[in-house]
């Protein structure tokens, strides 16, 4: 392991970068961040958790500095680079929160792993895509393929951002673009082919949910805020909590609120001593 810019520690797993902050004996959380991001998405709410959690954040395979490879993902190689790092890493009852499409990773990992302590939803649906949204996907695919990124990236900001996000924070949103554009284009395009193949996680989810936090965003136009809360009004043991002013990218958007809804959330439910604090 070794010691990262500005602190944070890091590893390699089966070729994803894995980065950690907080105590190694804390509550373990895991974040996922969602498409086309890496971990950095996470370290404002990262910044703010780690004294009661051990926060791991990770570059899902093909963004950030994880290993691109053959390109070709499905949301079960997703699962199993993420099974790869609780094992590797030795963690019990983690926690697992899940943006968009780590929202999706986090879905299928509960119906395959079975163990989670809870799950932090953030903006993501159980449902697969219907056919409209897989062909929407694949012209994008062919699109990045004829025209590259940028074109796909700036529709893909004006619906994922309000329009008052990418006005008051040109720079925020200049700066993850450019450094999305620095991404290599086969992991985002296979990050699309597995969103299209990924399948349906409401019924296991429904039937073997640990406590949920949900969080949507009336402003989110990627997944309707209604879709998540009619999720939470069925499952068992879940908190709804709709974030009024932002949009898709609700931790970036309106981050002092997203970080208390999952403050009040985890203090709802005992989590591991943190035996530094
Ligand atoms: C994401 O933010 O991860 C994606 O927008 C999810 C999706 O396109 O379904």
């Amino acid at each position: 392991m070794n010691p990262k810019e500005g602190g944070i520690m890091h590893t390699f797993i089966n070729g994803i970068k894995v980065f950690f902050k907080g105590n190694l004996s804390a509550q373990p959380l895991i974040f996922i961040h969602g498409f086309p991001f890496d971990h950095t998405l996470w370290d404002n709410v990262i910044e703010q958790l780690k004294d009661d959690c051990y926060c791991i954040s990770y570059d899902i395979r093909g963004f950030g500095s994880s290993e691109v490879g053959h390109g070709q993902y499905t949301m079960e190689g997703y699962v199993d680079d993420l099974e790869a790092v609780i094992s590797q890493l030795g963690l019990q009852e983690v926690i697992l929160c899940g943006f968009s499409m780590g929202g999706y990773i986090a879905l299928r990992a509960n119906q395959r792993l079975q163990n989670f302590k809870a799950l932090i939803l953030a903006n993501t649906t159980t449902t697969g895509d219907n056919d409209e949204a897989k062909l929407k996907r694949a012209k994008a695919i062919y699109n990045i393929e004829q025209d590259g990124v940028k074109p796909f990236l700036d529709n893909f900001f004006t619906a994922a951002f309000t329009q008052n996000y990418r006005q008051e924070h040109q720079d925020k949103i200049a700066i993850l673009r450019e450094k999305i554009l620095a991404f290599n284009p086969l992991g985002i395009k296979g990050a699309l082919l597995a969103m299209i193949s990924r399948t349906d996680t409401t019924r296991s989810l429904l039937e073997q949910a640990p406590p949920t936090l949900l969080i949507g965003a009336s402003h989110d136009t990627i997944i309707a805020p209604k879709t998540m809360k009619d999720l939470a009004s069925k499952i068992k043991n879940s908190h709804y909590v709709e974030l009024q002013n932002s949009g898709h990218v609700s931790m970036l958007e309106e981050p002092e609120e997203f970080v208390e809804a999952l403050k009040s959330f985890l203090i709802m439910h005992p989590l591991k001593e943190n035996k530094n604090k």
